[in-house]
């Protein structure tokens, strides 16, 4: 699959400059939020969410994502239009879904979702729907721990996106980021879950960014996200290689 390069992408995917509120060098990611927003409400009001949420109410909502938080995640995936995307605590696969749908609605048929799952009991992946399935090496579960998977090196060591939603201890929460981050290409996603359960994500987010000294104002050329922000229980940042 021929991928396009990540400004042009940004370009035709940019309505117009809504936010600006600085002048900063390289790729405008103002347009992130419009697109995002687009793309969730598009899925909120559409027969999957129904479904979704029909399947979910059906095996029993605990521990699963929400509506809005999988309506955040289907937009930002649609946004980026990743190829390698890892997500730990894949469980009944409410996010998976999400994902998977999102990535069947850009067409990338060559994407990949690496979902990893600790509990050998949990039906993994259970609520996604036969169709997204289905699709030849998209869905990639994985069952054990991310911890085990990374020491293996049995993941891909370049991802566009990865979606923690595993533990969600402090100390968890960061590792995953700290190990995440380096993998991420350049424009790549870090998104987490439950962000708001622990400071672990704006204090990740805060290390990426560099101020002028004499200033104090962000240093654009240093600070290494190009954007991040937070929408329910979602966090994500754009990382800048
Ligand atoms: C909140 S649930 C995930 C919900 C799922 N994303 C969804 O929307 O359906 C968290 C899952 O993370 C798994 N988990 C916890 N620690 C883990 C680890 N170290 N590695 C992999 N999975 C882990 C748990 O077994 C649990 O099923």
């Amino acid at each position: 699959m021929k991928r396009m390069p990540a400004i042009s992408r940004l370009w035709w995917r940019r309505p117009e400059d809504t936010n600006r509120a600085e002048l900063s060098p390289g790729p405008s990611y103002h347009g992130t939020w419009d697109a995002v927003a687009r793309f969730a409400a598009e899925i909120r009001a559409s027969n999957f969410m129904a479904e979704m949420i029909r399947r979910r109410d059906g095996y029993g909502s605990e521990g699963v994502m929400g509506a809005l938080d999988c309506a955040t995640l289907y937009g930002l995936t649609r946004w980026l239009r990743p190829a390698a995307i890892v997500e730990s605590g894949g469980y009944i696969g409410m996010s998976s879904a999400f994902i998977l749908k999102a990535l069947a609605d850009e067409k990338l048929t060559a994407a990949k979702l690496y979902s990893i799952e600790l509990s050998q009991e949990c039906d993994q992946g259970a609520l996604i729907p036969d169709e997204l399935r289905s699709v030849p090496g998209g869905f990639v579960p994985m069952r054990g721990k991310i911890e085990d998977f990374l020491k293996r090196n049995a993941l891909p060591s370049s991802v566009d996106m990865f979606l923690h939603d595993s533990s969600h201890s402090y100390r968890h929460m960061l590792w995953e980021f700290r190990q995440f981050w380096p993998r991420l290409r350049d424009g790549g996603l870090l998104v987490s879950h439950d962000v708001q359960m622990n400071a672990a994500f704006p204090e990740f987010v805060a290390k990426t960014y560099a101020h002028d000294k004499n200033t104090g104002r962000r240093d654009a050329q240093r600070t290494s996200h190009y954007e991040w922000g937070r929408w329910g229980y979602i966090g994500f940042a754009i990382k800048k290689g």
